[in-house]
């Protein structure tokens, strides 16, 4: 079997929805341990390629490696491994509205069928703690939380099974600059923690800036270019301008700040 050194590998991929071509040859790869941030306007695809990667959808032509084998012709037991290595934070509110925020976290786990409920138990507060959410809200239905604790207990499901490679999909949207920051630093402080690779979508400058290893751009039904923050702002591409007009502005007179956004604390 061949052997991918990349957590993704995505090769010649096309997507179609009828006669709307998505996406048209592209190329992508998420290598072990970083956090790669896919921008792209509304509508680009972004949301389409996660659901590709997780295998809920397929590609017209191509092919998703993850964890260096195919998404597609592979068995029941793979897909179970590939799904049980990974979490997702979906871009519509993900919880179950039903279910508390305990048995929402609770959910993944007890489709294992091998833990019993003192451990269930055990990990679901473990998990809450993590997302800093006080035990007293873990019989709340997610009606009655507030938008950021929406956000905290789904990235607390998503993190119900450990998993080595993390999907979110506006993780910031519709958070305030404050709550997004918080949640940033979450991520931050998870990433030390835990040994996770991160594949993201925002369109949140901030979140993008003291997060991202690596960018990439989906324009034109592709990734048009992956890099660095520099790299990828440098790059001529009139979506690149517009998108990152805002970075340039921020940092005009703080250059070497942004740099040590990911190792050091968030400024103020
Ligand atoms: N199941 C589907 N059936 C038909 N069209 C679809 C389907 N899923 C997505 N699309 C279309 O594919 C395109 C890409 O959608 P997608 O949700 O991936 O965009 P996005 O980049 O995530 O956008 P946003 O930034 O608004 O979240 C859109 O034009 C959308 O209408
Ligand atoms: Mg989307």
């Amino acid at each position: 079997m061949e052997y991918s050194p990349d957590i993704i590998e995505i090769v010649g991929l096309d997507t179609r929805f009828g006669r709307h071509v998505v996406h048209q040859d592209l190329h992508l790869n998420v290598k072990k341990g970083e956090v790669l941030t896919l921008v792209g306007g509304s509508g680009s695809g972004k949301t389409t390629l996660l659901r590709q990667m997780l295998g809920l959808e397929q590609p017209a032509k191509g092919h998703v490696k993850i964890f260096g084998r195919s998404r597609y012709n592979c068995d029941y037991s793979l897909l179970k491994n590939v799904r049980n290595r990974t979490g997702v934070l979906f871009q519509q509110g993900a919880l179950f509205s039903a279910l508390t925020v305990y048995d929402n976290i609770a959910l993944p786990l007890r489709e294992l069928r091998i833990l019993d409920e003192q451990i269930i138990h055990d990990l679901v507060m473990i998990k809450l703690n993590m997302v800093a959410i006080e035990p007293e809200h873990a019989y709340k239905m997610p009606a009655n939380l507030s938008g950021g604790m929406i956000k905290r207990v789904s990235l607390a499901r998503a993190l119900a099974l450990d998993p080595e490679l993390l999907f979110l999909d506006e993780p910031t949207a519709g958070l305030d600059p404050e709550l997004s920051e918080s949640f940033v630093r979450l991520i931050l402080d998870m990433r030390k923690e835990l040994d996770l690779t991160i594949v993201m979508v925002t369109h949140d400058i901030d979140t993008l800036v003291s997060l991202s290893d690596r960018i990439a751009v989906l324009a034109e039904k592709k990734v048009i270019v992956t890099g660095t923050l520099e790299q990828v702002r440098s790059y001529s591409h009139p979506f690149v301008e517009s998108f990152f007009k805002s970075v340039r502005k921020k940092f005009q007179h703080t250059d070497n700040r942004e740099l040590s956004w990911k190792t050091g604390p968030m400024p103020s």
